[in-house]
């Protein structure tokens, strides 16, 4: 069946890989304050800022049937130089422009057979890591959410978390902004790589499709190794 999937987020980046994985199969919306990178991409664009707009519904379909949420931070500084304010606005992008869409399309999510909702979650909330004090408690919230709403909604609903570890990306620029750094960065996988947007793609395709029709609240580690293995 040719699904109705929104994306917040796929301008650039995860999204952006989701979208190109989709758009033949599936009616693909991005909403997303940029456009430019989609360049032809068959795919219906909705200029949106979650920090700032209501998404315009009536440019969407009646039933939407996949749902990923995109929009996300990396913050990465010690506790003391964190002030309050960062940790607010981590906790808005994150997660609570999140909490705000959803309510807004649940209607259209409830017109779906089964819609499956995808968040994106971190690496760092499985394992403790200095200086991802904020960023591991706004995910953190996704992770709790995303299973309460999954028993709230099984079986209309299925919600399924991401955590990614370290992915090359725009938002991961950074970190992986020389040589150097990215080969530090490689080298702290089991896997002995960073991620590729299309890692976590692969699996973001697989929990909006049928396939994964039995599986609902679960966080899915995609993170070359990183929260499960010790082999340094
Ligand atoms: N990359 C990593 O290393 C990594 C690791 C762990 C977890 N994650 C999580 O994975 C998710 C995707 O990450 P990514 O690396 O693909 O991020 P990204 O490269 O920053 O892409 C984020 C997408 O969200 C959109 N977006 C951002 N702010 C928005 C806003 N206010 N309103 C509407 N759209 C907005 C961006 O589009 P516009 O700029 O056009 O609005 C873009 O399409 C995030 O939640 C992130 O926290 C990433």
């Amino acid at each position: 069946m040719r699904k109705n999937i929104l994306l917040i987020g796929g301008s650039h980046g995860i999204g952006f890989e989701i979208a190109l994985k989709l758009y033949n199969d599936h009616n693909v919306f991005i909403a997303s304050r940029t456009s430019e990178n989609l360049g032809n991409l068959e795919v219906t664009h909705i200029p949106y800022d979650a920090s700032k707009d209501e998404i315009e519904t009536s440019t969407l379909p009646e039933r939407i049937d996949g749902f990923v949420y995109c929009p996300g931070s990396i913050n990465l500084k010690s506790f003391e130089t964190l002030t309050p304010d960062i940790f607010e606005e981590d906790m808005q992008i994150n997660f609570m422009f999140l909490i705000k869409i959803i309510h807004t399309l649940l209607p259209k999510l409830k017109n779906s057979e089964q819609a499956s909702l995808v968040f994106f979650s971190t690496v760092a909330v499985k394992i403790g890591m200095p200086f991802h004090t904020s960023i591991a408690a706004a995910k953190g919230a996704i992770e709790g959410f995303a299973r309460a709403l999954a028993a709230e909604y099984a079986p209309q609903f299925r919600v399924n978390v991401i955590a990614p570890s370290l992915t090359d990306t725009p938002l991961s620029k950074k970190l992986l902004g020389n040589h150097k750094k990215k080969e530090l960065m490689d080298n702290r996988h089991p896997m002995k790589r960073v991620g590729q947007a299309e890692d976590v793609a692969n699996i973001a395709r697989f929990l909006l499709s049928d396939d994964s029709s039995w599986i609902t609240g679960q966080v899915i580690g995609v993170d070359g190794g990183m929260s499960t293995l010790n082999v340094n």
